[in-house]
């Protein structure tokens, strides 16, 4: 378009195709970091990317998050008939209400007339109390969608900043600062390399998963981001991924290559 031409994101979103090697990458203007508006634009550059992926059915995992929630917000009815079933990525991976994936999901399907199913498990859960949730009907379904899952649309955050807004235990900080992890997706802890440091041991999607799934779609921006990005986007190298950032996020992305 002529508005991203004159803007030049469209040479950055080039850029940063090379630099993080992968399938496509979305830009919009500015730096979320600095002004919340930025963030309901990254919200609606994924939500309409995300409507172009739609086919007839559509199973979609989704993780929380503040974006992942700006998101929610830009969806719209599909056109066409489409059958969409939303479903948290991961369950218990503690986030405040409005962050967290079971209410996003909700707000989703309220949004685009669609469905949803919800993941309800605690944040820390003991072996004997996960062995037993992972047979209760509610969950086990929701865990055999997770083999037929569509699309995946997660949020990416700094490791530390995310470890502290968890209240995660002081020894489990130690491990994660020990290992250098500098970025966070599913509850999956990774260093600069991708390599994982830390994992959050909850019910639903494992990394693993994300092999088999057709569409993912990683949704992060702001400066601060640029580190965190670059890690989680790192470990799928080759794979089919979508990154939908922001101008702030992308430069400093070029800064750091
Ligand atoms: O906790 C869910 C989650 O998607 C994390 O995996 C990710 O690091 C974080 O939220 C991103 O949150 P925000 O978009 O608010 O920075």
């Amino acid at each position: 378009s002529v508005m991203k031409e004159v803007s030049g994101l469209e040479e950055l979103e080039l850029q940063l195709r090379a630099i993080l090697n992968i399938e496509e990458v979305i830009i919009v203007a500015g730096d979320s970091d600095e002004n919340e508006l930025v963030k309901k634009e990254m919200g609606r550059a994924c939500a309409s990317r995300m409507k172009k992926a739609f086919s007839t059915d559509n199973i979609i995992a989704i993780t929380g998050g503040s974006t992942v929630a700006a998101v929610a917000e830009m969806l719209t009815p599909t056109v066409d008939e489409r059958n969409i079933m939303f479903f948290p990525a991961r369950g218990g991976l503690g986030e405040n209400v409005q962050s967290q994936a079971n209410t996003i999901v909700a707000k989703m399907a309220e949004k685009t007339m669609g469905q949803y199913k919800l993941l309800h498990v605690p944040d820390q859960v003991s072996d004997d109390v996960y062995s037993s949730l992972v047979e209760e009907p509610a969950i086990k379904e929701t865990l055999e969608m997770i083999q037929q899952c569509s699309m995946v649309v997660h949020g990416i955050g700094d490791a530390i900043t995310m470890a502290k807004r968890r209240k995660t235990d002081a020894e489990t900080i130690q491990k994660i600062s020990d290992g250098q992890a500098v970025g966070e997706a599913f509850g999956y802890y990774f260093d600069a390399d991708g390599n994982v440091v830390h994992k959050v041991r909850t019910i639903g999607l494992q990394l693993e998963n994300l092999e088999n799934v057709p569409c993912i779609i990683a949704v992060a921006g702001g400066a601060s981001k640029a580190k965190a990005i670059a890690a989680v986007v790192k470990q799928r190298q080759g794979r089919k991924t979508i990154l939908v950032t922001d101008e702030g996020a992308a430069n400093e992305l070029v800064r750091l290559k």
